[in-house]
C-alpha cells in the first residue's frame, strides 16, 4: 500500500498535535519505506515562522515521537520535500502562494494534483480555512486533475445541530467521500484486532450476545490531567471529549453485526446501526455520573485539583470523569448493560473493554470449592500491554476440587515479532492510499450527538462529584455498579 505521489498540507503544522503524532508519523511512514517518491509535506502556520525555525521543529519533533529507530538519512531524504508556507488564515496572499506551490509539484515531484488538506487547527478556523481552499480551487478535484481530500480532527461540533452545520460546511466544499474524519482510536492495532477476533474465529461469536453475556465494561483512564488544553477542555469535559468519539465507536465495533465485506460503507453501516440503537438510561440522574478530580497524587507525584489547573475558572462544572450504563436496543444485546467510563487523573492509564459472562447455570461443586470463582472475562487491552485476557476458572491443584479464577494472556508484543504502526501512521498511510475503512462518516459523528445530547442537556448546571487525583473516579461509580450486584474491573 504505497501511496501515489501526493502533497500532505498540514493548517496548524506547529500545534501540538502536528508536533507530537502527524510529523513524527510521516517519518515513520518514509522510515518503512511506504511513501512514494513523490511526497511532499507543505506546512502551514503563522506569519511569525521562518523556514529555520520550521525546519528545527520538525526535526526535533520527528526524532522525539518516532516510533521507528532514528535515521539521520531518512530524515535528510524526507527534510529536503518538507515545505513551510507561513500565513494567517485570513490572508489571501498566503493561500494563492499555496496554491501555485502545489500546481509547482506537477513539474518539481511529478505529483499529479493529488493532495490531502489536513486540519490540525480549532473548530473556530475551520469555515475561513474551507473558505480559502474553495476561493483558490484547491478543494477541486476536477481542476487539480488529481484527488483533494481533507482531513478533519475532533471535536466534530459541540452537539447535534453543531455537528450537522460542520458536517454542511465540509461538505459544501468537499465531496463526501473526500472527507476523512479522524478518530485517531480505530487507528490502534488492538481496536481492529475487534474485528479479526469476532469475524476470523469461530470461538467467539456463539457467545457474544444476551444468552451469555452478563455485561460489558469499557474503560478508558487516563493517569494525565488535561495538561495545557485547558481552554478546549472546560468547554468540552469528558463526554463530549472522549465518549461521544473514541468511547461510542468502541462500543460500535464490539457490538456491530458481521459486515458482508470490509468495504469501508459496510463496516460504516454496521456501526451505524449499533449507535442508533444505542439508549441512554431513563433515569439520567441515577444510572450516570460526573466527576471533577480534586488534588492528590498520582504515580507518587503530587497532581493539583481541575479547579486550580492554569487558565481554568474556579467555579467550574466540567467534568473530567464520567461513567454512564449504556443499553443497545437489538436482539443481539437487549437486556445487556454497557457500563462505560473514562477519566482524568485515574490511578493509571488503560484503555480495556471487558466482556463479563453469566455465571455457569449450575455448579456441581461443593459451595467452599467455588468460593474465589468469579465471572468468565474475556479483556480486550486496548492500550498499554496491548493483548487480551481470558480469565476462567480451574482446578487448583491440590487434593480437593477447590476452583479458582486464572487468567490466559494474549500479549502483542510477545506474539508479534512485527511492530505496530502509531494509531497516526496508519491513519495518514489510509489518508494518502484513500482508504475510508477507519473513519467515521458525517452519520456516525451525528448518530453519537444523539446519545450524548439527551446526557448533557440533564446534565446541565449539576455539579460533578469530587475524586481525589489518583483514585478510580467518585463513589458513585463504584455504587452505580454495586446496587446491581456489579463491581467495576480494576483494571
Ligand atoms: C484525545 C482526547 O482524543 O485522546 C484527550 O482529546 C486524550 O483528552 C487522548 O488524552 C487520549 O489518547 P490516547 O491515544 O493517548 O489514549
Amino acid at each position: 500500500r504505497i501511496p501515489e505521489p501526493c502533497a500532505l498540507v498540514i493548517f496548524g503544522v506547529t500545534g501540538d498535535l502536528s508536533r507530537k503524532k502527524l510529523i513524527p508519523a510521516v517519518y515513520d511512514l518514509a522510515n518503512r519505506g511506504l511513501l512514494p517518491p513523490g511526497f511532499v509535506v507543505l506546512g502551514f502556520a503563522r506569519r511569525d515562522w521562518g523556514d529555520g525555525d520550521f525546519e528545527s521543529l520538525a526535526y526535533e519533533a520527528a526524532k522525539k515521537g518516532a516510533r521507528t529507530p532514528w535515521r539521520e538519512d531518512v530524515w535528510a531524504r524526507l527534510a529536503e520535500n518538507i515545505k513551510f508556507v507561513a500565513g494567517s488564515f485570513d490572508d489571501d496572499a498566503a493561500f494563492d502562494t499555496l496554491a501555485s506551490s502545489l500546481d509547482e509539484l506537477r513539474a518539481t515531484h511529478g505529483i499529479a494534483g493529488n493532495a490531502a488538506f489536513y486540519f490540525s487547527i480549532p473548530p473556530v478556523a475551520f469555515p475561513i480555512v474551507l473558505k480559502q481552499l474553495a476561493r483558490t480551487g484547491m478543494a477541486d478535484n476536477g481542476k487539480s486533475g488529481g484527488w483533494r481530500r481533507v482531513v478533519v480532527e475532533k471535536p466534530f461540533g459541540y452537539d447535534l445541530e453543531t455537528a450537522k452545520e460542520l458536517n454542511r460546511l465540509v461538505d459544501s466544499v468537499f465531496t463526501a467521500d473526500d472527507v476523512f474524519r479522524i478518530d485517531h482510536y480505530l487507528g490502534k492495532e488492538t481496536v481492529q484486532n475487534i474485528l479479526a477476533l469476532r469475524f476470523a474465529n469461530s470461538l467467539f461469536e456463539p457467545v457474544w450476545n444476551s444468552k451469555y453475556v452478563d455485561h460489558v465494561q469499557i474503560t478508558m483512564a487516563e493517569d494525565v490531567g488535561i495538561g495545557t488544553r485547558a481552554g478546549f477542555y472546560d468547554g468540552a469535559g469528558a463526554a463530549r471529549d472522549v465518549l461521544q468519539n473514541h468511547l461510542l465507536q468502541l462500543m460500535a465495533m464490539f457490538a456491530m453485526e458481521e459486515p458482508t465485506s470490509f468495504d469501508p460503507s459496510e463496516i460504516r453501516a454496521e456501526k451505524l446501526k449499533v449507535l442508533k440503537a444505542i439508549t441512554v438510561p431513563k433515569d439520567i440522574q441515577a444510572d450516570t455520573v460526573r466527576g471533577q478530580y480534586l488534588q492528590g497524587w498520582v504515580a507518587g507525584e503530587r497532581a493539583v485539583g481541575y479547579l486550580e489547573e492554569k487558565n481554568i475558572p474556579a467555579e467550574s462544572r466540567t467534568e473530567t470523569y464520567v461513567a454512564v450504563k449504556l443499553a443497545i436496543q437489538n436482539r443481539r444485546w437487549a437486556g445487556v448493560p454497557f457500563y462505560v467510563r473514562c477519566g482524568k487523573r485515574l490511578p493509571r492509564r488503560v484503555t480495556e473493554i471487558a466482556i463479563v459472562f453469566k455465571k455457569a447455570p449450575h455448579l456441581p461443586f461443593d459451595p467452599a470449592d467455588v468460593e474465589m470463582l468469579g465471572h468468565n472475562q474475556l479483556v480486550v487491552r486496548v492500550q498499554p500491554d496491548e493483548g487480551m485476557v481470558l480469565k476462567f476458572g480451574s482446578k487448583v491443584p491440590g487434593t480437593t476440587m477447590e476452583v479458582r479464577d486464572i487468567a490466559m494472556d494474549f500479549q502483542y508484543g510477545e506474539a508479534f515479532t512485527e511492530s505496530s504502526p502509531e494509531a497516526y501512521e496508519r491513519l495518514v498511510l489510509d489518508v494518502l492510499v484513500g482508504d475510508r475503512t477507519l473513519f467515521p462518516d458525517a452519520a456516525e459523528v451525528e448518530q453519537s450527538w444523539q446519545v450524548i445530547d439527551p446526557l448533557e442537556e440533564a446534565w446541565a448546571g449539576t455539579t460533578p462529584e469530587p475524586y481525589r487525583a489518583g483514585e478510580w473516579g467518585p463513589r458513585a461509580a463504584d455504587e452505580l455498579l454495586a446496587r446491581e450486584g456489579r463491581s467495576w474491573r480494576r483494571a
